[in-house]
């Protein structure tokens, strides 16, 4: 499937990175540091947006360059004064000048993102992977999660990354992933297959919960769309690079998380746990429901604004949650 086309123009930034500038490094740059150096010093000056999987342009510059070059991130240090053929220094420029130029996020040029250290596809049809909810899939979901979970659903699954790296920590699992991009569950079959996790991770077409009729997790885990409308007016050109089914959700936010409140508690086995990133939408969805004790996690690795609610607390609000559709 074709990934849909942006409406970010080239000519909307100045472009730092002309011929006549990639033709001078391409002569004068000999080292893989002084590619990085360069890339840096690139991103710097034409205020480039980072934010799809680290936000510090060394880390951004060294992904760009080692991962060109196929080379290991934990290559040793030495290897950065290695020189690069001019063919390989043609490839370098020609792809940090379409992440400069054309603000395209680096793992939609790479094809390529990592989620809770596994690699996995991607493209223009899905967000790029950055929730910190991979801290809380290495963490076992700790404390919140008591037994192994049998049965896990991942609603809003994009690239699959939070679905596939489940079924990895919990072996025994079965996972049950969805989405309502037919273009999304195409990126995420191809992570399923490249994970060999065909037999315990199923994708299913559906809107929230409604192709899951009688179904009961003991984990249901989302990242769904969550950015507000004041939030959306105003994302930075590579934001607008990924779908906006993967960021959108009405006016505050929380257009999806009010569908899942709502109806989580049906689908929730007795002992089962709830578990949402609503990012900056965070303050919104406490206003909403000052009642509600919702348990917002505390991350080490960095992220906030993801909450967790027990099967008995969904249950005990849901007609809270019912009314406020
Ligand atoms: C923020 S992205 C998350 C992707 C992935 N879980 C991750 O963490 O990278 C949200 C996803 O929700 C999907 N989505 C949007 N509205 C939906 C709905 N009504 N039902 C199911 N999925 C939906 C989008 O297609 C998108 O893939």
């Amino acid at each position: 499937m074709t990934p849909p086309d942006t409406d970010v123009t080239d000519s909307e930034y100045p472009v730092l990175l002309d011929e006549a500038l990639l033709a001078e490094a391409a002569a004068e740059l000999v080292t893989i540091r002084d590619f990085m150096r360069f890339a840096v010093t690139c991103f710097r000056e034409n205020d480039i947006h980072l934010g799809h999987g680290t936000e510090d342009p060394f880390a951004e510059a060294s992904a760009l360059v080692m991962q060109t070059l196929a080379l290991e991130w934990s290559a040793d240090e030495e290897i950065l004064d290695a020189k690069l053929l001019p063919s390989e220094r043609r490839k370098v420029l020609d792809l940090l000048a379409r992440r400069v130029n054309e603000r395209i996020p680096l793992a939609y040029l790479l094809n390529l993102a990592y989620f809770a250290g596994m690699p996995f596809y991607v493209d223009e049809r899905v967000l790029v992977p950055r929730s910190p909810i991979a801290e809380l899939i290495t963490d076992r979901f700790l404390p919140w999660l008591q037994h192994e979970p049998q049965r896990v659903l991942d609603l809003c699954t994009g690239s699959g990354c939070i679905a596939i790296a489940i079924a990895k920590e919990f072996p025994e699992a079965i996972v049950d992933a969805t989405d309502i991009s037919i273009d999304a569950l195409s990126v995420a079959s191809i992570n399923v297959e490249h994970h060999e996790m065909e037999e315990r991770v199923g994708l299913i077409e559906s809107d929230v919960f409604n192709m899951l009729p009688g179904q009961r997790y003991d984990l249901i885990v989302s990242n769904p769309p969550y950015v507000d409308a004041e939030d959306m007016a105003d994302l930075p050109a590579e934001f607008l690079r990924e779908p906006e089914l993967g960021l959108a959700s009405g006016r505050d936010g929380l257009d999806i998380t009010r569908r899942i409140l709502a109806e989580a508690a049906d689908y929730l086995t007795e002992e089962g746990v709830l578990v949402v990133e609503v990012g900056n939408s965070q303050w919104s969805l406490v206003q909403s429901f000052p009642e509600v004790p919702f348990a917002w996690v505390e991350f080490e690795l960095g992220g906030k604004g993801v909450f967790v609610l027990t099967a008995a607390q969904c249950r005990e609000f849901q007609s809270l949650f019912e009314a406020a559709l």
